[in-house]
C-alpha cells in the first residue's frame, strides 16, 4: 500500500500523510489564517540540521519563521525547558494568535505542545514529526506533557494540534537506535489492533524488517496502520476514559523502566526499548491474567527479545520499578492496571495486576527463555 498524501479527517485534527503531505503546510495555515500573530517553528539540534531545510523549502509560512532550538532528547521534555521556551515566545513578541510548529521526534511534540497548551492560555500548534515514533505515534491524538523529575508525562494537557503532517521521507535519517524504538510502537499498533498484520510481521526477523527502507511498501503499510489505528481510537475517545488505554499496552511497566534508567549512573533506555520490554512484561501478564494462549505468547516475547536490547535490572532494585509503577495514570484506588491482550487484536484495558504478578513479569523479561 502507498501512503498517498489525503486528509484522514476527524472531529479535531487533519493529519496528512504522504510523499506529498509537506505541501498541504500552508495551504492549512492560510486555510484557517493561523499564525497572524507570527510563526514559531520549533526544532532540536538533529532535526534543524536534517528537517528544517525541506520544511521551509517546501513552505512559505516555514521560510519566514522564528526558530526556537532545544537540545535533543528525554531531558529537554522538562518544565525547565518549556520555561525557557515561554520567555524566548515573550522575548519574540508572540502572541495569542502566534503559531507553533513542531518540528521533530516525539520530545519536540509532547514540549512543544505543552508549551503551547500553556502559553498566554493557549496558541495553535501544529506537528510535523520527523523521527519513526512521532510519526507513528506522539504527533498524533494532542496528548502534550513534560516529565516531572524522573517520572515520565506527569504534567500535561490534552490538546489538540492544528494539523499533523507525516512526511515518511524524513526517516532516511535517523539513527538505527530511533529506528528500532519507533518501530515498536509500530509492532504495539498491529498486536492490540491489527491481528493479521502483527501475523505478517512475525514473518519477517526484526532485523529484516527494520532494514526495509522507508518507501518499501511493507514499512509504509506498517506506518499507515499505525496512523489510522492511533487516529481512529482518538476520535472515540480524546480524553482517555476508555478506549484510548488500549493503546497504553507494555506501558505501564516500560515507562517505569524509562524512568528508571534515565537516573543518574545508569544507561538511558530509549522510549520505544522500554515499550518492547514492557510489552515482553504484558505478553507474560496477559497469559497469566487475560488467557492469551501460550503459543502467541512465546512468538510475540520471542520476537521482541530478538529484536530490541534486554536492560538488565538488579533483584535489588525491582522495588523502585514498582515504586515508579504507582505514578501510571492509569492506576485506581492503589491498584496497578495494565492493558493486556486475549489475543493479538483483542485487547482489555484496566486489568488490575498484584505485586508479586507484575514481579514475576519482570523476571520473565529478564529471563525470557524461561518462558513456555
Ligand atoms: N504524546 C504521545 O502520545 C506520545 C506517544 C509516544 C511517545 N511519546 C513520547 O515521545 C518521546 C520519544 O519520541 P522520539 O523517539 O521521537 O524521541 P526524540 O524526539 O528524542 O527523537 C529521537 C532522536 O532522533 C532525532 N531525530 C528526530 N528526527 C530525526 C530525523 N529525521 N533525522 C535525524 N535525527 C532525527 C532527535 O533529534 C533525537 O535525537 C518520548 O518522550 C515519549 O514519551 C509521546
Amino acid at each position: 500500500m502507498k501512503l498517498t498524501s489525503r486528509i484522514i479527517t476527524t472531529d479535531r485534527t487533519p493529519v496528512f500523510a504522504g510523499d506529498h503531505a509537506l505541501a498541504s503546510v500552508d495551504k492549512l495555515i492560510s486555510s484557517l489564517h493561523l499564525g497572524r500573530d507570527g510563526i514559531f517553528v520549533l526544532v532540536d539540534k538533529n532535526t534543524k540540521q536534517h528537517c528544517l531545510p525541506l520544511a521551509v523549502q517546501k513552505s512559505v509560512h516555514l521560510a519566514g519563521a522564528v526558530i526556537l532550538e532545544i537540545d535533543g532528547g528525554e531531558a529537554s521534555k522538562s518544565l525547565l525547558t518549556a520555561e525557557r521556551l515561554w520567555k524566548d515566545l515573550l522575548a519574540a513578541g508572540a502572541g495569542r494568535r502566534s503559531l507553533l510548529v513542531n518540528l521533530g521526534g516525539g520530545v519536540v511534540s509532547d514540549l512543544g505542545g505543552f508549551v503551547a497548551a500553556g502559553y498566554k492560555r493557549g496558541i495553535g500548534y501544529i506537528n510535523i514529526p520527523t523521527s519513526l515514533m512521532g510519526q507513528a505515534d506522539a504527533a498524533i491524538g494532542g496528548k502534550t506533557s513534560v516529565n516531572l523529575g524522573p517520572v515520565k508525562n506527569q504534567v500535561g494537557f490534552f490538546y489538540p494540534a492544528k494539523g499533523v503532517f507525516i512526511f515518511p521521507g524524513f526517516q532516511t535519517t535517523l539513527s538505527c537506535d530511533h529506528l528500532r524504538s519507533g518501530m515498536a510502537e509500530i509492532i504495539k499498533s498491529a498486536i492490540v489492533g491489527n491481528a493479521r498484520l502483527w501475523k505478517r510481521i512475525l514473518v519477517y526477523s526484526p532485523a529484516d524488517l527494520l532494514g526495509l527502507a522507508p518507501e518499501h511498501p511493507f514499512r509504509l503499510e506498517l506506518l499507515a496502520n499505525a496512523i489510522r489505528f492511533k487516529n481512529e481510537v482518538v476520535v472515540k475517545d480524546f480524553r482517555e476514559q476508555k478506549l484510548r488505554k488500549v493503546l497504553n499496552f507494555g506501558h505501564t511497566i516500560g515507562h517505569a523502566l524509562e524512568a528508571y534508567s534515565q537516573a543518574e549512573g545508569r544507561n538511558p533506555m530509549l522510549h520505544g526499548d522500554a515499550v518492547a520490554a514492557g510489552m515482553v512484561c504484558a505478553a507474560f501478564l496477559s497469559n497469566r491474567k487475560t488467557d492469551l494462549p501460550t503459543g502467541e505468547m512465546v512468538a510475540l516475547i520471542s520476537w521482541i527479545t530478538a529484536g530490541f536490547p534486554s536492560y538488565p535490572v538488579p533483584g535489588s532494585d525491582l522495588q523502585t520499578i514498582m515504586e515508579l509503577m504507582k505514578h501510571d495514570k492509569k492506576n485506581t484506588a492503589g491498584q496497578i492496571r495494565f492493558t493486556l491482550i486475549s489475543k493479538p487484536g483483542i485487547p482489555r484495558v484496566d486489568i488490575a495486576c498484584d505485586p508479586s504478578e507484575i514481579i514475576e513479569a519482570l523476571a520473565c523479561y529478564q529471563e525470557p527463555r524461561q518462558v513456555g
